[in-house]
């Protein structure tokens, strides 16, 4: 009898804010029928609660998947604070058991952050690492929050995504940086169905390894 074995396939997408690692992320993992999470709805949740007035380190502690759920979650005030309190070590350390089990799950794993590849999964079968200028990166997020009716100026978001790159890239614990063996995808002039199909591509020639 032929028994086929659970595939253990984790995708590692990291990069800057905005860069489009959610669109390919997702595109990604629906593509290969494997599970998606976007880690950085995390520090989003607990950012949403830290502005409510809780304490950041239980909040990390207690959070429920409902908490990942609510729009207000995507604007840049709530952007900005997830990424003060991503740089506390007890905030990271509490979210990454979750993410790491998320990560070797049978059935295979996309995740999207700042982390992935150097932190939460270094053993990932592939990196992708996605960037893009940070001018372009802003007018992306700038048309996706007007399409969600949260009002803002490309000025504003600009701004935002440089002082959370800087933020990121610069903290102590896990800053967001390329792991070694990450493929680089900029995505400054390709279309999302070419970023898309790029990452299918990577990601194709090491799954078919494993099956
Ligand atoms: O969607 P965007 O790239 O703008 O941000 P996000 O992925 O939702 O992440 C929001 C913030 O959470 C980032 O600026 C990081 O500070 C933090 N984050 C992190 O530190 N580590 C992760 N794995 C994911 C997000």
């Amino acid at each position: 009898m032929l028994v086929s074995k659970p595939i253990r396939f984790t995708v590692a997408i990291d990069g800057p804010a905005a860069a489009g690692k959610g669109t390919v992320a997702k595109g990604l993992a629906d593509h290969f029928g494997f599970a998606y999470l976007d880690t950085g709805l995390l520090y989003r949740a607990v950012a949403a609660k830290a502005l409510l007035g809780e304490n950041v380190i239980t909040a990390a502690n207690k959070l429920v998947p409902t908490d990942m759920a609510s729009q207000t979650l995507r604007s840049s005030e709530v952007a900005q604070m997830a990424s003060k309190v991503a740089v506390i070590p007890q905030v990271r350390a509490a979210l990454l058991a979750f993410q790491k089990s998320f990560a070797c799950q049978d059935g295979g794993a996309v995740l999207d952050g700042r982390d992935i590849g150097t932190m939460v999964c270094p053993e990932a079968k592939i990196k992708i690492f996605i960037t893009a200028s940070a001018e372009i990166r802003a007018k992306r997020r700038y048309d996706e929050l007007q399409s969600k009716g949260l009002e803002t100026s490309y000025e504003v978001v600009l701004c935002d995504v440089k002082e959370r790159d800087e933020r990121d890239m610069t903290r102590k614990d896990a800053p967001l940086k390329r792991a070694q063996d990450a493929y680089l995808l900029d995505t400054s002039d390709l279309s999302i169905v070419t970023s898309l199909q790029r990452a299918i591509n990577i990601t194709s020639a090491a799954f078919v390894k494993v099956i």
